[in-house]
């Protein structure tokens, strides 16, 4: 698409604002853009992110915890350890959610954050995901630089990045559709191409330990070097 054409991305409060929607539509609209905007399953994310939990981690973007809390059933039924988990959004109404979803849970809390601008000292989790949201932020360079400031040495973060749409047409068409319209709402600051997403996150700082594409997805392991 040129560039002209492009829709432009939203402001951190416009997109916090685009966030706002009832659970419902935004669990169902969640499974429509997993399946054919990142071209993935609940099943690859759950064996991507549930191993990356550390003793203390921080669940970037956790949204209303919709995920989350399949992966930590994910881990309960692979006998993982318990951890204490702190999870971030900037937008208050999603947060809410994951608030309400947890709340009987004291080894989880939250706080609202922007993930450029994290409210935590240095070198304090052991581990970070960002599961489908390092290309809603519009600091995506911010947000890597903090996440690895707030990791310890040696801490790990798994993201995966979606990618411009690839693959055979009508696959490709309907990813692209998906990922305008997203854009426009403000649901979505940018796809990727990989060698950008990957530039950014070693520029920031981490060693890529892990990496890996599945339909219009970059899955990446990264490390705070020690
Ligand atoms: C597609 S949702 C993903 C939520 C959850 N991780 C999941 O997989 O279901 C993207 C999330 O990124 C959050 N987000 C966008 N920009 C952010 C920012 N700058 N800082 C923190 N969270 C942000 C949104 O509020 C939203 O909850």
């Amino acid at each position: 698409m040129q560039p002209s054409l492009q829709p432009r991305g939203k402001t951190r409060d416009e997109i916090a604002q685009a966030y706002k929607s009832e659970p419902w539509w935004y669990d169902l609209r969640g499974f429509f853009i997993l399946t054919f905007a990142y071209n993935s399953t609940l099943g690859q994310q759950l064996r991507f992110f549930g191993p990356n939990f550390g003793s203390r981690h921080l669940e970037v973007a956790c949204g209303t915890g919709t995920l989350l809390e399949l992966v930590l059933r994910w881990r309960r039924w692979k006998k993982l350890p318990t951890v204490h988990i702190t999870g971030i959004d900037y937008a208050e109404s999603m947060l809410a959610g994951a608030m309400r979803r947890f709340a009987r849970q004291p080894d989880i809390d939250f706080q609202h954050a922007d993930a450029a601008a994290l409210p935590f000292d240095a070198e304090h989790f052991d581990t970070a995901n960002i599961a489908n949201s390092i290309h809603c932020f519009p600091d995506v360079d911010g947000a890597l630089r903090d996440i690895l400031r707030v990791l310890k040495p040696g801490g790990t973060l798994a993201a995966n990045v979606l990618l411009y749409p690839r693959g055979p047409w009508p696959l490709r068409g309907w990813a692209q559709r998906i990922n305008d319209w997203g854009i426009r709402k403000g649901i979505l600051y940018t796809p990727y191409e990989q060698a950008d997403i990957r530039a950014r996150v070693e520029r920031a700082g981490y060693e890529i330990v892990g990496e890996s594409v599945s339909g219009n997805c970059y899955n990446m392991m990264a490390r705070r070097p020690t």
